[in-house]
């Protein structure tokens, strides 16, 4: 696990934005697992200006989002299907054919769906890197506390307090959290697959989530904490997601020594 420690927002945005570049450089044909929220538009900003000024190509690259709420289709403004393409795939070339996103409006059969989800993964070569935001309450994709350290992708209800904040992204009048209730989303055991993780938190709202799994146990009820069992995971954070890290100068010197052994790791 490396814990890459950025002084703001800004910083770690444009940080987590430079490692997914380098990671498409090395392998341009890579499988990128992706997520949405918050936290994840700096980043894209990020990467659409590397596009731009790049040129950044993503024409080999394969996504595969996280999650979706159910009940929405792709259309609907607070989708995450619109959400991915206003604020990234409509700047850059990702091409149409290679973006996968969990489908809101499907029914009945739920497990088949994730199921057929899941093998495209596969088919894809599994995910290379995946990236990931947090919840206050720890959950990564919409794996709230208590969801299996082992879970597959599936339907997942949403926390009272995941509901509050994203009831944010919907406006006064707007109809949200009713429908937005449960999600379909990849499962912690599928996130745990991915050859690589990268968690972006910023924020003080951030920072007991970011203690808790980095120095906490593993346990159901803190999601992201199951990713201690992953050998490749890199958490960038700033200064207030960091805040509550009893180890912060533990990583600061561990920051140095990969600078000197293992630079691209940077
Ligand atoms: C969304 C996702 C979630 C968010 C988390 C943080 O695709 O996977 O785990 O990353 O809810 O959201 P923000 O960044 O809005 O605080």
């Amino acid at each position: 696990m490396l814990v890459i420690l950025k002084r703001d927002n800004e910083e770690a945005n444009e940080h987590a934005a430079q490692l997914i570049a380098g990671a498409i450089k090395k392998k341009p044909s890579l499988t990128l697992g992706l997520a949405t929220g918050n936290t994840m538009l700096g980043l894209y900003r990020h990467l659409v200006r590397l596009h731009q000024s790049g040129p950044l190509d993503f024409s080999g690259v394969v996504t595969f989002n996280l999650d979706e709420y159910l009940g929405l289709p792709a259309s609907h403004p607070q989708s995450y299907h619109h959400f991915m393409h206003e604020h990234f795939f409509r700047h850059v070339n990702v091409l149409e054919r290679n973006i996968h996103i969990p489908d809101g409006s499907i029914r009945g059969d739920y497990d088949a769906y994730c199921a057929s989800y899941e093998q495209a993964i596969r088919a894809a070569g599994g995910i290379d890197l995946q990236l990931l935001g947090i919840g206050r309450n720890g959950h990564i994709g919409f794996n709230e506390p208590t969801s299996s350290l082992a879970s597959r992708m599936r339907l997942k209800v949403l926390s009272r307090e995941t509901l509050d904040d994203n009831s944010k992204f919907f406006g006064p009048g707007e109809e949200g959290p009713r429908c937005a209730i449960t999600t379909i989303t990849m499962g912690i055991g599928t996130i745990l697959e991915a050859r690589k993780i990268l968690l972006l938190a910023t924020g003080a709202s951030k920072a007991a989530a970011i203690a808790k799994s980095i120095e906490g146990p593993i346990t159901c009820a803190v999601s992201a904490s199951a990713l201690q069992l992953h050998p490749d995971v890199t958490f960038v954070l700033d200064e207030p997601a960091a805040a509550q890290l009893a180890e912060r100068d533990y990583y600061h010197r561990v920051l140095q020594m990969t600078a000197l052994l293992t630079p691209d790791r940077l």
